[in-house]
């Protein structure tokens, strides 16, 4: 079995990603060696744990360690704090000690979730993710960004916490349903857009066969996905700077969740995909890269199936006003001002933060418009 692994360096925070097919049959083994007593309690979700949950157990007891699992409801909606402060406390009911290890199995929701709540558990533990969506193996798994939302928006409480190791088990993702695999890719995508032309050309031929469950290139975009993430935290690990890199097209994406109550109308990698190419667009329109850069962003996105456009958003969408005004929260405002990802081309991205926001909200009223064009 081939194994990668990819360093994240942080110093005395240091730890490995390890990508390849099968390992969470042997995750005992290769989460033992952090434990302090034999045992581990784990946070996944319900439907995460009907179908791997008993898998981990089962390598947990071949290397003699004692489990106790706690599932929570699929889905975003979990991520806030009725499931939050559930989740710490049964972790105080676990009597979790400063030395034990949390397990965190699942997509980014879980991931997100109890790594926070590691964070705070008596002022906090380590935990390891084992990611279980694309989505959370080649992004929120890595890098240490824990938290939930609020009722004011995405993500805004929660903690830096890096796990003490990512096991990203690619076997698991044959049981991901087609829509939440290329929701995963969206977020693969924007690592060739932002920094990688060769990488970005390759999954213009590889998508289909990744998409189809080729596994030595689902290991390969998974590997090359995690070597960009674990190089760019490593270099800002808390997001003065280069992290900003990571949020190409979640600007936009932000919004349109909030916009659509977080709710399965738009899941967040397909957010941001929408995003990306409303950041290459607005690009484009500034004159800072091609016309063809948005177009080749959509052809190689309608290939493989994605949503691609506003239109393809179902429901009502608030005008392009309340779109701009819904980004006012993000966590990229300073001064109030608002900081778009934007591209020089593919795989040349950088942080900009003088856009004048009628160029943001006309570009968003041309989408608004073709997208009533097209119902
Ligand atoms: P998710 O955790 O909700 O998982 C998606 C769905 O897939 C869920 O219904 C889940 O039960 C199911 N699922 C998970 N693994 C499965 C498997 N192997 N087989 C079958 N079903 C499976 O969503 P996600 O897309 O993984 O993560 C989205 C979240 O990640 C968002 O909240 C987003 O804000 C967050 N995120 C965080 C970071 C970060 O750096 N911390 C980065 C990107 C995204
Ligand atoms: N997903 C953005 C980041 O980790 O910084």
């Amino acid at each position: 079995m081939t194994v990668n692994v990819v360093p994240v360096a942080l110093g005395a925070r240091s730890y490995e990603v390890r990508i390849g097919t099968g390992l969470i049959d042997r995750a005992g083994a290769e989460i033992a060696p952090l434990l302090r007593r034999p045992r581990v309690t784990v946070i996944t979700d319900e439907t995460v744990a009907a179908r791997h949950l008993d898998r981990l157990r089962g390598a947990c007891a071949a290397a003699g360690i004692a489990v106790t699992a706690l599932a929570l409801p699929p889905g975003e909606g979990t991520k806030a704090w009725p499931q939050f402060s559930r989740a710490v406390e049964w972790l105080l009911e676990q009597k979790v000690e400063r030395h034990d290890v949390v397990i965190a199995l699942g997509g980014g929701v879980i991931g997100d979730l109890a790594g926070f709540a590691a964070a705070v558990l008596r002022r906090g533990v380590r935990f390891v993710q084992l990611p279980t969506t694309l989505l959370a193996q080649v992004d929120s798994s890595v890098g240490g960004k824990t938290g939930i939302n609020t009722a004011q928006g995405k993500n805004l409480v929660g903690a830096f916490h890096q796990p003490s190791l990512v096991l990203a088990d690619i076997g698991v993702l044959e049981t991901l349903p087609a829509r939440e695999f290329l929701s995963g890719y969206g977020e693969v995508v924007k690592y060739g857009l932002l920094g990688d032309l060769a990488f970005f050309d390759w999954l213009e031929g590889a998508g289909p066969s990744l998409l189809a469950g080729d596994a030595a290139a689902r290991l390969r975009a998974v590997t090359r996905s995690v070597e960009m993430k674990a190089g760019i935290v490593s270099r800002d690990e808390t997001e003065e700077g280069e992290r900003a890199l990571l949020n190409l097209g979640h600007t936009f994406c932000h919004a349109l969740e909030k916009a659509t109550g977080y709710s399965d109308r738009l899941l967040h990698g397909e957010g941001v995909a929408i995003g990306c190419t409303l950041a290459f667009e607005l690009s484009a329109r500034l004159g800072l890269c091609a016309q063809e850069d948005p177009s080749r962003l959509r052809a190689h996105l309608r290939a493989m199936g994605m949503r691609v456009d506003l239109a393809d958003i179902p429901g009502d969408l608030p005008d392009a006003g309340a779109l701009l005004g819904l980004m006012g929260q993000d966590k990229k405002v300073i001064d109030g001002r608002l900081r778009f990802i934007l591209a020089r081309g593919i795989g040349k991205a950088f942080v900009a933060d003088d856009i004048p926001p009628d160029i943001v909200r006309q570009m968003l009223d041309d989408a608004l418009k073709l997208r009533s064009a097209r119902r």
